[in-house]
């Protein structure tokens, strides 16, 4: 999604602006920009690609001032054009703003502002603001009348800076994040605590319908109404500063690298959570569970768990779909809301529709400085630390792994042992030579079909959107006994299917799956502990506790994927269009 930055201090602006914005850069992004203030005039570049091109290209960084604003952008409305791309200058010139969020009555403002004599350079709707912001500030000579005016003329979900003239900073937060970076001589608005780490650790998490006015490092925090708002200074956990690749070629591969480790982290901190959660659950009267991409697939691995070991009925729900079905959810029961980020505008939507229904909420989150963290009953850390590769690796595997001590913790039968599947799992990761090579078959390859049963169905899913995401080859996931009810027909020697076929009871279906695939000549990929002369390739995984499976499948296909995607030359860290933290809906 958009990041957005300010910043006002003691040094130049414009290098610590593209460095706030580059660190930012895994959120997801196609064009950037920078504008600054000096001696009264705003200056402004910008353009589409990343940010070291667009800075090679128009020296961001050369930029003067002590002031300043930035922006990646993630297109909404309007193409990915230079002149979509932000900071946006008010038609004086006088104004500039950076923007993340909807305008969802931009027409019906445009219109207005148009018919006032204003003009419109790009096709966005965050232009919007800053002509806005012009007309309203002309009005009132203030810059706390104009931010005023202008949060109550403008609908939908937004965080924005907006820089004068003079110098001052104005930043407003509706739903979208909004954090306050408090070095000592330097001040930050940013969307991700990344945008400043490297300065300060000092943050404040500004609230919903909350603004702040910033002058010479001096800062006001005031509700929509003018009201003066009280501030509290979170110190930022300094794991955000490990956010760096080492030695590893790509932040993608580091996270699925990091796997074995985190099999002891997961949930690390939340041992007490984890009872508080388990009572919630014990007393609900109904469990859903709810996420987006990747975390909604483990909340159909957790539906499984659930009813398998512990005899618990839950339903999972995708994030986006509850607010067209918002009766779904009872009175009194739980949502479990698994989010990586804790920022995604769907998870927080349902959560807000299930506490309307009275539902206590266990939110698992890897951000704890989240919106999700914030709304949680209980809150259960994944303790995976940062992911910045946007296709989720290393936090699907923390979900999993918190989820399953929550059933362990309703049945005390089931052991674990975390030592040994650690190790296991380091096994899959040690040689990586045979799933390069596969990945090599895969070049050429447009349609990947994965085929699963029982537990191993989410992973089927999750394997395709693992492809989709990092390679952008059609991928599906299908669930092993659907084949011959339509998927067959699509069998021929240019297809390539995945069968994941651990030794467990879905193992014999699954390999008769397989024949009947081969039989029509595609090519088969076997994910399994066993070999068999049915698979092209054999992907092998440990011998392992059955509910361990779905983790042990998963990591060598991350595998898989991540060297196809090298293989095809996509960027694996940033795939197009995507967004790490969608925080639109
Ligand atoms: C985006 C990412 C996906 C991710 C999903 C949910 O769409 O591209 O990789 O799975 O958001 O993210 P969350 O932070 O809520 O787990």
């Amino acid at each position: 999604m958009c990041s957005i930055i300010g910043f006002s201090g003691n040094e130049i602006a414009a290098p610590i602006i593209v460095k706030g914005l580059k660190r930012m850069e895994y959120r997801g992004y196609d064009s950037v920009g920078v504008a600054t203030e000096s001696e009264n005039h705003i200056e402004l570049k910008k353009g589409i690609g990343k940010v070291t091109e667009v800075n090679s290209k128009f020296q961001l960084d050369t930029l003067p001032g002590k002031i300043g604003i930035g922006h990646t952008r993630w297109a909404t409305h309007g193409k990915v054009t230079d002149l979509n791309a932000h900071p946006h200058p008010s038609n004086s010139g006088k104004i500039a703003i950076v923007h993340n969020g909807i305008i969802e009555n931009f027409e019906e403002l445009k219109k207005q502002l148009e018919d006032d004599g204003y003009n419109f350079k790009s096709e966005t709707d965050s232009e919007i603001i800053a002509n806005l912001l012009q007309k309203n500030y002309e009005s009132t000579k203030n810059v706390k009348d104009t931010i005023m005016k202008t949060v109550s003329e403008i609908k939908g979900h937004y965080a924005f800076v907006a820089m004068f003239e003079n110098g001052q900073l104005a930043a407003a937060r509706f739903h979208e994040p909004l954090i306050i970076g408090v070095g000592q001589e330097n001040i930050f608005l940013s969307s991700d605590v990344l945008g400043f780490i490297e300065y300060t650790d000092n943050a404040i998490y500004m609230k919903s319908g909350n603004f702040v006015i910033l002058e010479n490092k001096e800062f006001e925090i005031l509700d929509f109404n003018g009201e003066k708002v009280k501030h509290e200074i979170t110190k930022v956990s300094k794991e955000f500063g490990d956010a760096y690749k080492g030695d590893y070629a790509h932040f993608t591969l580091k996270e699925i690298y990091e796997q074995p480790e985190l099999i002891f982290k997961a949930g690390e901190r939340t041992v007490e959570g984890i009872e508080e959660a388990v009572k919630y659950i014990k007393n609900a009267k109904n469990i859903y569970i709810t996420g987006s991409g990747t975390s909604y697939n483990s909340a159909l691995i957790a539906k499984q768990i659930l009813s398998k070991y512990v005899k618990i009925k839950s339903e999972p729900i995708i994030a986006s779909e509850l607010q067209f079905a918002p009766e779904t959810i009872e009175e009194d029961s739980v949502l479990i809301a698994i989010s990586q980020s804790g920022e995604s505008a769907d998870v927080l939507e349902a959560v807000r529709i299930a506490k309307k229904s009275n539902c206590k909420i266990i939110s698992i989150v890897n951000l704890l400085t989240s919106s999700l963290t914030r709304k949680g009953d209980v809150v259960l850390g994944m303790n995976c630390g940062p992911e910045i590769g946007v296709a989720a690796t290393k936090s699907f595997t923390a979900q999993l792994l918190v989820l399953y001590k929550i059933v362990q913790k309703l049945n005390q039968n089931i052991t674990i042992n975390f030592e040994e599947f650690s190790k296991s799992i380091s096994e899959i990761l040690e040689n990586p030579v045979k799933i390069q090579e596969i990945a090599k078959e895969l070049k050429e390859v447009s349609d990947v079909y994965i085929l699963g049963r029982g537990i191993n169905y989410p992973i089927a899913i999750e394997s395709a959107l693992k492809l989709k995401e990092l390679t952008y080859i059609h991928a599906e996931g299908i669930p092993g006994g659907e084949l011959k009810h339509g998927p067959l027909a699509l069998m021929d020697t240019d297809v390539f299917v995945i069968v994941i076929n651990p030794k467990d009871s879905t193992y014999t279906d699954t390999l008769t799956s397989a024949r009947e695939i081969k039989a029509r000549g595609a090519k088969i990929i076997g994910v399994s502990d066993i070999e068999s002369d049915v698979y092209d390739y054999w992907i092998k995984i440990p011998k392992i506790n059955e509910i361990l499976y779905p983790i042990s499948e998963i990591i060598p296909i991350q595998l898989l994927t991540y060297y196809s995607a090298l293989e095809k030359d996509t960027d694996p860290d940033y795939p197009r269009n995507l967004a790490k933290s969608v925080t639109v809906k």
